[in-house]
């Protein structure tokens, strides 16, 4: 098996391709994530980044000047920067969560493809009407899943079509930190309006969710909590508050689990964690009823698979256990591969290389998690007409 997983495998070529013209690209949201994205659009031959907006004043000047980037012209917020550029090929949209849908939709609006980061949106009306303007635009939305782009993840979806583990019947995914809280914009309502659930619980989600299909989720039992994020004994300080005010201003989940009833009969019991006392909450494992997969977790969460995987399955009668060991990946690496996957989209007119036709399940799952929290009881999920 592990022969035929590294043969498998070939890195991506040097990009060497000549291009006619370059795509002119655009940048909402210049904070931390922003500089993934900057980092890989130098990288590409044929585009040149030229605006960038902010709603904080200055900070995309001071943002293009730390890259060395010239020409760009400066907004003060995505609707300042659609209404100006007219010949933008695309904007990558790297904003808090909770102005997601409003940029992507205002960009779509605008004729401009869009690269959303992740996670979707905030809730799934949000997600829902983001699709509606996105058909009706025919323009590209892509969502931001990096992890997508690892060959290691790709394997999980392979091992799955390819039947070894038949029919699959229950999956237990999710991830956790034993203190991982992000700071700045991450831990508010206002701003980042879901907490652990958004930042990483979409690529527990994603992992396993991709690699099964999308099944449409059915009902959920969710249950939420903030116990570490609240406590100044395990908060942290930073540069702009003390510990006892990231407490206070602390009031989005640091711990989510679920019991999730997906179509086709299959059960998914998930949680994620911010903070706990302990390292993981366990490995992500796929059944099926000819065979099953360990993909083990990273200690850090964050939605990559941590070490080989175990395929247990029955051979010749046998109970026998396969290593699938971590394929390396080399450059280039998952942010550029993310970047190049939307730019070759915008060229050759290919659909999105993450959909929102899934990631709409994966948001209905977010938010269905938050809606059975906060009610306390079993909900269906009703995914809204598009
Ligand atoms: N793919 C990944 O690996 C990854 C990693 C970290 C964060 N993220 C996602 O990226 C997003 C941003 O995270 P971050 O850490 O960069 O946050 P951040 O707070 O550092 O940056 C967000 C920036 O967006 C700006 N902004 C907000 N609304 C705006 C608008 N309407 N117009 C222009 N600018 C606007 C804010 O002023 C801020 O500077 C989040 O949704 C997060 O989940 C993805």
């Amino acid at each position: 098996m592990s022969d035929t997983v590294l043969s498998n495998y070939t890195p991506m070529a040097r990009d060497e391709r000549t291009y006619d013209r370059k795509l002119k690209i655009g940048i909402i949201g210049t904070g931390w994530i922003a500089e993934a994205h900057i980092e890989s659009y130098l990288h590409m031959p044929d585009v040149e980044v030229v605006a960038m907006a902010d709603l904080i004043p200055g900070k995309a000047e001071k943002f293009a000047k730390q890259y060395g980037v010239e020409g760009v012209r400066f907004y003060p917020d995505h609707k300042a920067l659609l209404a100006a550029e007219k010949e933008l090929d695309g904007v990558s949209i790297c904003t808090y969560n909770t102005t997601h849908a409003e940029c992507a939709i205002a960009a779509l609006e605008a004729g401009v493809n869009v690269l959303l980061e992740k996670p979707m949106t905030v809730t799934l009306e949000e997600a829902a009407e983001l699709v509606r303007v996105e058909k009706a635009s025919g323009k590209l939305l892509s969502i931001g899943f990096q992890p997508r782009m690892d060959v290691n993840m790709q394997m999980i979806k392979k091992i799955v079509e390819s039947g070894e583990l038949g029919e699959i019947y229950y999956i237990q995914t999710g991830g956790g930190r034993r203190r991982g809280i992000p700071n700045s914009t991450f831990i508010e309502k206002k701003t980042a309006g879901i907490g652990a659930l958004g930042d990483i619980g979409c690529y527990s989600l994603d992992m396993v969710l991709n690699a099964i299909g999308y099944p449409k989720p059915l009902t959920i039992t969710g249950y939420t909590s903030n116990f570490f994020g609240t406590n100044p004994a395990t908060q942290y300080s930073d540069m702009y508050h003390t510990a006892e005010e990231n407490a206070k201003r602390f009031n989005v989940d640091d711990f989510a689990a679920a019991f999730i009833r997906l179509e086709g009969g299959i059960i998914l019991d998930f949680r994620i964690a911010w903070a706990m006392h302990l390292d993981t909450p366990g490995d992500t494992v796929i059944l099926g009823k000819k065979g099953a997969l360990r993909i083990p977790s990273t200690e850090c969460w964050n939605g990559t698979v941590g070490g080989p995987m175990k395929l247990y399955h029955d051979v010749a009668g046998e109970q026998v256990v396969t290593e699938i060991p971590i394929i390396p990946m080399g450059e280039p690496g998952l942010f550029d591969r993310k970047i190049r996957s939307f730019l070759d989209a915008i060229l050759n007119h290919t659909p999105a290389p993450v959909p929102t036709s899934q990631i709409l399940y994966n948001q209905a799952i977010i938010d269905g998690i938050c809606k059975s929290a906060e009610v306390g009881h079993e909900i269906e999920i009703q995914i809204p007409e598009i």
